[in-house]
């Protein structure tokens, strides 16, 4: 019997449901627009972020960012274009909504109580209780735990949160959106306030987070910190798109080059606006 010619096979051994890659990205902006009367703060911006993926979305000041993770996370809406979850429309109409369908936002004040312990701000809002009693020593040896998986080692889990580094801060809101079954995670520029070495232990959360297979969305103005944690990175330039790119489609000096042109792009249009 010859074996020269394989006919097409009716019989595909190759697609169980399990290997095929994910059809839909777990998170999709397509064309959105926003407008505040008839101020233009987003148009026609498109990106995506995958589970297990980073998506970074670089801007300067007045770029856009915020307004883009009010829509992700439920506080406006857009004006015009799509946001779907695994491929079907979404339409959020509080922050309520889209925590419920999984998007945790970490904003930049991070709502935590500086007075009390790193676990009660872990489990703020979600108290464990049994009656009217908190469940304390569950709740601190979960967040300790929690933590630990993190790759981070709290000296201290009943030390005020308030005495932690800013960086260690934004670790226990990571770890805290994590535990608590998020899907997507949204940070916005958590390391804007921070040093050189504390930067580097929240990138590192980061990444830990997309590991843990969270789908995490980084806003930061720096393509250094975004470089080496993104998979894909979307730049914004006064609510307009500069690009929506792969790692593998840009060099971190492209990035940092495109970023720069912002500014300089920013710079020129200020200087036009004060001459006229
Ligand atoms: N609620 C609002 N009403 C009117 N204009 C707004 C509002 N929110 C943001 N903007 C405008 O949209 C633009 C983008 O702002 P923002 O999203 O905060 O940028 P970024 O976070 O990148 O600094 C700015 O010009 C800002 O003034
Ligand atoms: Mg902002």
């Amino acid at each position: 019997m010859s074996d020269s010619i394989t006919p097409p096979s009716t019989i595909d051994v190759k697609t169980p449901h399990s290997e095929s890659p994910p059809k839909f990205a777990l998170l999709e902006l397509s064309h959105i627009s926003k407008y505040f009367g008839n101020v233009t703060a987003l148009e026609d911006i498109s990106t995506h972020v995958d589970a297990g993926a980073v998506t970074c979305v670089l801007g300067d000041n007045g770029a856009g960012k915020s307004t883009f993770i009010k829509i992700l996370s439920g506080v406006h809406q857009q004006s015009t274009g799509d946001y779907l979850i695994d491929g079907t429309p979404v339409h959020f109409s509080s922050p309520r909504d889209a925590r419920l369908a999984g998007i945790a936002t970490v904003f930049q004040d991070l709502a935590m109580s500086p007075l009390l312990s790193v676990w009660r701000n872990f489990f703020m809002g979600s108290e464990a209780m049994v009656g009217p009693f908190l469940k304390a020593n569950f709740m601190r040896n979960t967040a300790k735990s929690e933590m630990k998986k993190m790759g981070i080692d709290v000296r201290d889990i009943d030390q005020p949160v308030g005495t932690m580094s800013g960086g260690e801060r934004q670790s226990v809101a990571i770890a805290r959106a994590v535990y608590f079954g998020a899907r997507v995670l949204i940070l916005d520029e958590p390391t804007a306030a921070l040093g050189v070495r504390q930067s580097g232990v929240v990138l590192k959360y980061v990444r830990a987070a997309a590991d843990r297979g969270l789908g995490v969305i980084f806003i930061t103005h720096n393509p250094h910190h975004a470089y080496p944690v993104g998979d894909r990175f979307m730049l914004l330039n006064r609510g307009h798109s500069l690009g929506d790119f792969a790692k593998s489609e840009i060099t971190r000096d492209e990035l940092t080059r495109l970023m720069a042109g912002g500014a300089e792009l920013e710079a020129l249009q200020h200087e036009l606006s004060q001459s006229r």
